[in-house]
Protein backbone atom coordinates (compact mmCIF):
# COMPACT_ATOMS: atom_id res chain seq x y z
CA UNK A 1 0.00 0.00 0.00
CA UNK A 2 1.36 3.65 -1.07
CA UNK A 3 2.32 5.30 2.33
CA UNK A 4 2.60 9.21 3.38
CA UNK A 5 6.00 9.43 4.98
CA UNK A 6 6.01 12.06 7.59
CA UNK A 7 9.35 13.27 8.61
CA UNK A 8 9.42 14.87 12.08
CA UNK A 9 6.46 12.61 12.73
CA UNK A 10 6.78 12.38 16.47
CA UNK A 11 6.72 16.06 16.81
CA UNK A 12 3.70 18.34 18.15
CA UNK A 13 2.42 18.89 14.76
CA UNK A 14 3.33 15.91 13.02
CA UNK A 15 1.71 14.05 15.81
CA UNK A 16 -1.29 15.57 15.56
CA UNK A 17 -1.27 15.04 11.77
CA UNK A 18 -0.43 11.40 11.29
CA UNK A 19 -4.08 10.87 13.50
CA UNK A 20 -5.54 13.24 11.01
CA UNK A 21 -4.34 11.16 8.09
CA UNK A 22 -4.96 7.86 9.69
CA UNK A 23 -8.40 9.23 10.10
CA UNK A 24 -8.85 9.93 6.15
CA UNK A 25 -7.66 6.62 5.14
CA UNK A 26 -4.18 7.56 4.49
CA UNK A 27 -0.62 4.49 5.16
CA UNK A 28 1.65 6.46 7.10
CA UNK A 29 5.44 6.04 8.16
CA UNK A 30 7.39 8.39 10.32
CA UNK A 31 11.09 9.04 10.47
CA UNK A 32 12.29 11.12 13.35
CA UNK A 33 15.68 11.01 15.28
CA UNK A 34 12.98 12.41 17.98
CA UNK A 35 15.74 15.02 19.03
CA UNK A 36 13.05 17.15 19.98
CA UNK A 37 10.51 14.44 20.68
CA UNK A 38 9.99 10.71 22.81
CA UNK A 39 9.25 7.33 21.49
CA UNK A 40 6.42 7.52 23.82
CA UNK A 41 4.37 9.24 21.43
CA UNK A 42 4.27 6.35 19.24
CA UNK A 43 2.82 4.60 22.53
CA UNK A 44 0.00 7.51 22.48
CA UNK A 45 -0.85 7.09 19.05
CA UNK A 46 -1.59 4.15 19.22
CA UNK A 47 -3.87 4.07 22.25
CA UNK A 48 -5.68 7.28 20.45
CA UNK A 49 -5.85 5.44 16.76
CA UNK A 50 -5.32 1.26 17.69
CA UNK A 51 -2.71 1.51 15.09
CA UNK A 52 1.23 1.03 14.96
CA UNK A 53 2.60 3.09 13.22
CA UNK A 54 5.91 2.29 11.29
CA UNK A 55 8.45 4.58 12.60
CA UNK A 56 12.08 4.77 11.64
CA UNK A 57 14.66 6.79 14.49
CA UNK A 58 16.45 8.55 11.59
CA UNK A 59 18.10 11.46 10.98
CA UNK A 60 16.75 13.07 8.03
CA UNK A 61 19.73 14.63 7.36
CA UNK A 62 21.92 11.07 7.15
CA UNK A 63 20.99 10.00 2.91
CA UNK A 64 21.67 6.60 3.64
CA UNK A 65 19.89 5.86 6.23
CA UNK A 66 16.72 7.44 5.25
CA UNK A 67 17.19 6.10 1.91
CA UNK A 68 16.22 2.66 4.01
CA UNK A 69 12.38 3.82 4.30
CA UNK A 70 12.33 4.61 0.80
CA UNK A 71 13.48 1.04 0.20
CA UNK A 72 11.13 -0.71 2.15
CA UNK A 73 8.21 1.19 2.05
CA UNK A 74 5.94 2.14 -1.16
CA UNK A 75 6.72 6.22 -0.40
CA UNK A 76 3.72 8.09 -2.68
CA UNK A 77 4.03 11.06 -1.01
CA UNK A 78 5.78 13.21 2.08
CA UNK A 79 5.17 15.84 4.71
CA UNK A 80 8.62 17.73 5.82
CA UNK A 81 7.93 18.51 9.29
CA UNK A 82 11.60 17.14 10.41
CA UNK A 83 13.49 19.96 11.46
CA UNK A 84 14.61 22.74 15.01
CA UNK A 85 12.15 25.84 15.51
CA UNK A 86 13.17 27.38 18.46
CA UNK A 87 13.27 31.20 17.40
CA UNK A 88 15.63 32.08 20.12
CA UNK A 89 18.10 28.79 20.71
CA UNK A 90 18.25 29.53 16.59
CA UNK A 91 20.05 32.93 17.24
CA UNK A 92 22.26 31.53 20.01
CA UNK A 93 23.01 28.34 17.11
CA UNK A 94 22.61 29.16 13.66
CA UNK A 95 25.06 26.96 12.13
CA UNK A 96 22.61 23.92 13.70
CA UNK A 97 19.81 25.68 12.65
CA UNK A 98 21.32 25.86 8.80
CA UNK A 99 22.82 22.78 8.71
CA UNK A 100 19.79 20.87 10.04
CA UNK A 101 17.03 22.10 8.79
CA UNK A 102 18.45 22.57 4.93
CA UNK A 103 20.13 19.66 5.03
CA UNK A 104 17.21 17.70 6.12
CA UNK A 105 15.11 19.13 3.48
CA UNK A 106 17.87 18.77 0.58
CA UNK A 107 18.20 15.09 1.59
CA UNK A 108 14.74 14.33 1.28
CA UNK A 109 14.20 16.21 -1.99
CA UNK A 110 17.29 14.08 -3.24
CA UNK A 111 15.43 11.06 -2.22
CA UNK A 112 11.96 11.91 -3.88
CA UNK A 113 13.88 12.28 -7.00
CA UNK A 114 15.45 9.05 -6.87
CA UNK A 115 12.48 7.11 -5.78
CA UNK A 116 10.08 9.25 -8.23
CA UNK A 117 8.21 10.22 -5.34
CA UNK A 118 6.59 13.65 -6.70
CA UNK A 119 4.17 15.28 -3.81
CA UNK A 120 5.05 17.12 -0.99
CA UNK A 121 3.97 19.58 1.78
CA UNK A 122 6.75 21.15 3.26
CA UNK A 123 6.02 23.10 7.12
CA UNK A 124 6.57 26.74 6.43
CA UNK A 125 5.76 29.48 9.01
CA UNK A 126 4.25 33.32 9.20
CA UNK A 127 7.78 34.16 9.81
CA UNK A 128 8.43 34.41 6.48
CA UNK A 129 6.13 37.31 5.92
CA UNK A 130 9.17 39.29 8.44
CA UNK A 131 8.52 42.16 10.65
CA UNK A 132 5.82 43.46 8.09
CA UNK A 133 2.71 45.11 9.75
CA UNK A 134 0.40 45.60 6.96
CA UNK A 135 -2.26 42.48 8.28
CA UNK A 136 -3.60 40.50 7.38
CA UNK A 137 -0.97 38.42 5.83
CA UNK A 138 -2.03 37.54 2.05
CA UNK A 139 0.12 34.54 0.70
CA UNK A 140 1.16 37.64 -2.03
CA UNK A 141 2.46 39.70 1.07
CA UNK A 142 6.18 40.61 0.88
CA UNK A 143 8.78 37.79 2.70
CA UNK A 144 11.70 38.28 3.85
CA UNK A 145 13.25 41.07 6.31
CA UNK A 146 13.28 38.02 9.04
CA UNK A 147 14.59 38.09 12.57
CA UNK A 148 16.32 35.52 13.46
CA UNK A 149 17.99 32.06 11.60
CA UNK A 150 14.91 29.69 12.09
CA UNK A 151 12.57 32.32 9.97
CA UNK A 152 15.83 32.37 7.55
CA UNK A 153 15.54 28.52 6.93
CA UNK A 154 11.90 28.79 6.18
CA UNK A 155 12.65 31.30 3.65
CA UNK A 156 15.40 29.78 2.01
CA UNK A 157 13.90 26.56 1.95
CA UNK A 158 11.01 28.01 0.29
CA UNK A 159 12.77 29.49 -2.55
CA UNK A 160 14.97 26.02 -3.04
CA UNK A 161 11.64 24.12 -3.61
CA UNK A 162 10.08 26.64 -5.87
CA UNK A 163 13.87 26.12 -7.83
CA UNK A 164 13.56 22.31 -7.68
CA UNK A 165 9.63 22.46 -9.24
CA UNK A 166 10.87 24.29 -11.86
CA UNK A 167 14.19 21.94 -12.61
CA UNK A 168 11.70 18.65 -11.80
CA UNK A 169 8.47 19.50 -13.73
CA UNK A 170 7.08 16.20 -12.19
CA UNK A 171 7.86 17.32 -8.88
CA UNK A 172 4.48 19.69 -6.76
CA UNK A 173 5.00 21.18 -3.48
CA UNK A 174 2.57 22.64 -1.62
CA UNK A 175 3.82 25.25 0.92
CA UNK A 176 1.87 25.75 4.08
CA UNK A 177 2.61 28.94 6.19
CA UNK A 178 1.24 27.87 9.76
CA UNK A 179 0.52 30.81 12.04
CA UNK A 180 0.23 30.16 15.82
CA UNK A 181 -0.43 26.14 16.41
CA UNK A 182 -1.83 25.64 19.86
CA UNK A 183 -4.01 23.44 21.54
CA UNK A 184 -4.14 19.39 21.65
CA UNK A 185 -6.11 16.02 20.75
CA UNK A 186 -8.85 15.77 22.66
CA UNK A 187 -7.85 12.87 24.33
CA UNK A 188 -5.20 14.46 26.47
CA UNK A 189 -2.53 11.55 25.23
CA UNK A 190 -0.65 14.19 22.69
CA UNK A 191 -0.15 17.83 22.90
CA UNK A 192 3.05 20.16 23.07
CA UNK A 193 6.11 18.59 25.39
CA UNK A 194 8.44 21.60 25.31
CA UNK A 195 12.19 21.01 26.62
CA UNK A 196 13.15 23.17 29.74
CA UNK A 197 11.43 26.58 30.55
CA UNK A 198 8.85 27.53 27.33
CA UNK A 199 9.39 30.20 25.53
CA UNK A 200 5.67 30.27 23.23
CA UNK A 201 2.23 31.61 25.19
CA UNK A 202 0.32 28.82 25.32
CA UNK A 203 2.66 26.46 27.06
CA UNK A 204 3.97 29.21 29.43
CA UNK A 205 0.52 29.82 30.12
CA UNK A 206 -0.08 26.29 31.05
CA UNK A 207 2.88 26.07 33.27
CA UNK A 208 1.65 29.17 35.08
CA UNK A 209 -1.81 27.50 35.25
CA UNK A 210 -0.41 24.26 36.32
CA UNK A 211 1.32 26.21 39.04
CA UNK A 212 4.79 25.13 38.16
CA UNK A 213 6.10 28.47 36.83
CA UNK A 214 5.14 31.09 39.19
CA UNK A 215 3.87 33.82 36.80
CA UNK A 216 3.60 35.20 33.28
CA UNK A 217 5.70 38.07 31.57
CA UNK A 218 3.13 39.72 29.43
CA UNK A 219 5.76 41.19 26.77
CA UNK A 220 4.62 44.99 26.07
CA UNK A 221 1.19 46.51 27.39
CA UNK A 222 1.65 49.83 25.55
CA UNK A 223 1.10 48.20 21.36
CA UNK A 224 -1.35 50.42 19.46
CA UNK A 225 -4.42 47.51 19.57
CA UNK A 226 -7.36 47.48 21.33
CA UNK A 227 -6.03 46.31 25.00
CA UNK A 228 -2.46 47.32 24.52
CA UNK A 229 -1.45 44.11 24.54
CA UNK A 230 -0.13 41.67 20.63
CA UNK A 231 -2.37 39.85 18.59
CA UNK A 232 -1.57 36.54 17.14
CA UNK A 233 -3.59 34.13 15.03
CA UNK A 234 -3.62 31.07 17.14
CA UNK A 235 -4.95 27.87 15.00
CA UNK A 236 -5.95 24.60 16.69
CA UNK A 237 -3.48 21.99 16.02
CA UNK A 238 -5.90 19.47 15.28
CA UNK A 239 -7.43 22.29 12.43
CA UNK A 240 -3.90 22.50 11.27
CA UNK A 241 -3.50 18.69 11.06
CA UNK A 242 -6.69 18.74 8.74
CA UNK A 243 -5.16 21.22 6.49
CA UNK A 244 -2.39 19.01 6.03
CA UNK A 245 -5.13 16.28 4.84
CA UNK A 246 -6.47 18.85 2.13
CA UNK A 247 -2.94 20.00 1.07
CA UNK A 248 -2.03 16.43 0.19
CA UNK A 249 -5.27 15.80 -1.44
CA UNK A 250 -4.59 19.45 -3.09
CA UNK A 251 -1.40 18.14 -4.43
CA UNK A 252 -2.67 14.86 -5.79
CA UNK A 253 -5.42 16.93 -8.15
CA UNK A 254 -4.00 19.59 -9.23
CA UNK A 255 -1.13 20.31 -11.64
CA UNK A 256 0.20 23.56 -9.65
CA UNK A 257 3.98 22.59 -9.37
CA UNK A 258 4.00 25.09 -5.87
CA UNK A 259 1.01 25.87 -4.28
CA UNK A 260 1.25 28.23 -1.06
CA UNK A 261 -1.06 28.71 1.50
CA UNK A 262 -1.60 30.52 5.18
CA UNK A 263 -2.76 28.20 8.01
CA UNK A 264 -4.68 30.45 10.23
CA UNK A 265 -8.29 31.58 11.45
CA UNK A 266 -8.20 34.99 10.09
CA UNK A 267 -8.60 36.41 14.10
CA UNK A 268 -6.27 38.14 15.64
CA UNK A 269 -6.10 37.10 19.99
CA UNK A 270 -4.05 39.52 22.35
CA UNK A 271 -2.39 38.11 25.00
CA UNK A 272 -4.71 39.60 27.36
CA UNK A 273 -7.75 37.66 25.33
CA UNK A 274 -5.93 34.51 25.71
CA UNK A 275 -5.25 34.71 29.08
CA UNK A 276 -8.48 35.18 29.55
CA UNK A 277 -9.61 32.14 27.69
CA UNK A 278 -7.43 30.13 29.72
CA UNK A 279 -8.51 31.36 33.22
CA UNK A 280 -12.09 30.22 32.12
CA UNK A 281 -10.44 27.25 30.84
CA UNK A 282 -8.75 25.74 33.64
CA UNK A 283 -11.12 27.48 36.17
CA UNK A 284 -8.82 29.68 38.04
CA UNK A 285 -6.82 32.82 37.97
CA UNK A 286 -3.40 32.72 35.79
CA UNK A 287 -0.97 35.45 37.91
CA UNK A 288 0.49 37.69 35.61
CA UNK A 289 2.40 40.90 35.56
CA UNK A 290 3.23 43.14 32.39
CA UNK A 291 6.64 43.44 31.37
CA UNK A 292 8.70 45.18 28.49
CA UNK A 293 8.22 44.36 24.91
CA UNK A 294 10.23 41.57 23.51
CA UNK A 295 12.54 42.44 20.89
CA UNK A 296 11.37 41.69 17.13
CA UNK A 297 7.74 40.73 18.32
CA UNK A 298 5.37 42.52 15.80
CA UNK A 299 2.33 44.37 17.61
CA UNK A 300 -0.14 42.12 14.97
CA UNK A 301 -0.18 39.15 13.19
CA UNK A 302 -2.91 37.32 11.86
CA UNK A 303 -3.37 35.37 7.84
CA UNK A 304 -5.84 36.21 5.57
CA UNK A 305 -7.53 32.70 4.98
CA UNK A 306 -9.15 33.51 1.85
CA UNK A 307 -6.80 31.41 -0.38
CA UNK A 308 -7.18 28.06 1.88
CA UNK A 309 -10.64 28.14 2.16
CA UNK A 310 -11.30 28.84 -1.56
CA UNK A 311 -8.90 27.04 -3.26
CA UNK A 312 -7.81 24.46 -0.46
CA UNK A 313 -11.11 24.29 1.22
CA UNK A 314 -9.63 24.36 4.18
CA UNK A 315 -11.30 26.65 7.34
CA UNK A 316 -10.40 26.57 11.03
CA UNK A 317 -13.31 25.23 13.09
CA UNK A 318 -12.04 25.03 16.36
CA UNK A 319 -12.29 27.91 18.92
CA UNK A 320 -9.91 29.97 21.47
CA UNK A 321 -11.98 28.38 23.99
CA UNK A 322 -10.98 25.11 22.64
CA UNK A 323 -7.53 25.48 22.00
CA UNK A 324 -7.81 26.41 25.90
CA UNK A 325 -9.59 23.86 27.33
CA UNK A 326 -7.36 20.87 25.05
CA UNK A 327 -4.18 22.78 26.19
CA UNK A 328 -5.78 22.32 29.90
CA UNK A 329 -6.28 18.89 29.58
CA UNK A 330 -3.23 17.65 28.23
CA UNK A 331 -1.30 19.69 30.86
CA UNK A 332 -3.29 18.23 33.54
CA UNK A 333 -3.22 14.65 32.61
CA UNK A 334 0.80 15.29 31.45
CA UNK A 335 2.22 17.66 34.65
CA UNK A 336 5.66 16.33 33.47
CA UNK A 337 4.98 15.89 29.74
CA UNK A 338 5.77 12.41 28.41
CA UNK A 339 7.75 10.05 29.99
CA UNK A 340 11.32 10.25 28.34
CA UNK A 341 13.04 7.61 26.30
CA UNK A 342 15.98 6.04 28.58
P1 LIG B 1 8.57 19.72 16.95
O1 LIG B 1 9.94 20.05 17.38
O2 LIG B 1 7.59 19.30 17.98
O3 LIG B 1 8.61 18.61 15.80
C1 LIG B 1 9.67 18.49 14.89
C2 LIG B 1 10.13 17.05 14.88
O4 LIG B 1 11.20 16.91 13.93
C3 LIG B 1 10.64 16.57 16.22
O5 LIG B 1 10.00 15.36 16.58
C4 LIG B 1 12.14 16.37 16.01
O6 LIG B 1 12.65 15.31 16.79
C5 LIG B 1 12.20 16.09 14.52
N1 LIG B 1 13.46 16.44 13.84
C6 LIG B 1 14.16 17.60 13.88
N2 LIG B 1 15.22 17.53 13.09
C7 LIG B 1 15.22 16.28 12.51
C8 LIG B 1 16.05 15.60 11.60
N3 LIG B 1 17.15 16.16 11.09
N4 LIG B 1 15.73 14.34 11.23
C9 LIG B 1 14.62 13.74 11.73
N5 LIG B 1 13.79 14.33 12.60
C10 LIG B 1 14.08 15.59 12.99
O7 LIG B 1 8.01 20.99 16.16
P2 LIG B 1 6.54 21.28 15.61
O8 LIG B 1 5.99 22.41 16.39
O9 LIG B 1 5.76 20.05 15.50
O10 LIG B 1 6.90 21.84 14.18
C11 LIG B 1 6.90 21.02 13.04
C12 LIG B 1 7.36 21.83 11.83
O11 LIG B 1 6.50 22.95 11.67
C13 LIG B 1 8.77 22.41 11.98
O12 LIG B 1 9.40 22.38 10.73
C14 LIG B 1 8.52 23.83 12.41
O13 LIG B 1 9.55 24.69 12.04
C15 LIG B 1 7.24 24.16 11.65
N6 LIG B 1 6.47 25.24 12.28
C16 LIG B 1 6.12 25.14 13.61
C17 LIG B 1 5.42 26.18 14.21
C18 LIG B 1 5.05 26.11 15.67
O14 LIG B 1 4.74 27.14 16.24
N7 LIG B 1 5.03 24.95 16.31
C19 LIG B 1 5.06 27.29 13.46
C20 LIG B 1 5.41 27.36 12.11
C21 LIG B 1 6.13 26.31 11.53
C1 LIG C 1 6.58 32.53 17.66
C2 LIG C 1 7.89 32.60 16.94
C3 LIG C 1 7.64 32.61 15.43
C4 LIG C 1 6.80 31.42 15.02
C5 LIG C 1 5.50 31.47 15.80
C6 LIG C 1 4.62 30.32 15.43
C7 LIG C 1 9.28 33.80 18.53
C8 LIG C 1 10.02 35.08 18.81
N1 LIG C 1 8.59 33.77 17.38
O1 LIG C 1 5.91 33.71 17.38
O2 LIG C 1 8.85 32.57 14.73
O3 LIG C 1 6.52 31.46 13.64
O4 LIG C 1 5.81 31.43 17.21
O5 LIG C 1 4.16 29.63 16.50
O6 LIG C 1 9.36 32.84 19.29
N2 LIG C 1 4.18 36.39 25.04
C9 LIG C 1 4.15 36.95 26.30
N3 LIG C 1 4.77 36.29 27.31
C10 LIG C 1 5.41 35.09 27.13
C11 LIG C 1 5.43 34.52 25.83
C12 LIG C 1 4.82 35.20 24.81
O7 LIG C 1 3.58 38.01 26.49
O8 LIG C 1 5.98 34.55 28.09
C13 LIG C 1 3.51 37.10 23.93
C14 LIG C 1 4.47 37.49 22.83
O9 LIG C 1 5.01 38.74 23.06
C15 LIG C 1 3.53 37.47 21.63
C16 LIG C 1 2.48 36.41 21.98
O10 LIG C 1 2.56 36.22 23.38
O11 LIG C 1 2.88 38.70 21.53
C17 LIG C 1 2.72 35.10 21.28
O12 LIG C 1 4.07 34.71 21.50
P1 LIG C 1 4.65 33.31 21.00
O13 LIG C 1 3.79 32.21 21.47
O14 LIG C 1 6.09 33.27 21.37
O15 LIG C 1 4.46 33.37 19.43
P2 LIG C 1 4.98 34.47 18.35
O16 LIG C 1 5.77 35.51 19.00
O17 LIG C 1 3.82 34.88 17.56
Amino acid sequence: MASVLVTGGMGFIGSHTVISLYENGFDVVIADNLINSKTEVLNRLEQITGKRFKFYKVDCCDKEALRKVFEENEIDSVIHFAGLKAVGESVRMPLEYYSNNINSMLTVVELMNEYKVRKLVFSSSATVYGESEDVPFTEESPLGMCTNPYGWTKWMLEQVLRDCAKAYPDLKVCLLRYFNPVGAHESGLIGEDPKGIPNNLFPYISKVAAGTLEQLTVFGDDYDTPDGTCLRDYIHVCDLADGHVKALNFVATHDDSVSVFNLGTGKGTSVKEAVAAFEKACGHEIKHVFGARRPGDIPVCYASTDKARKELGFEAKRTIEEMCSSCWNWQTKNPDGLPSDS
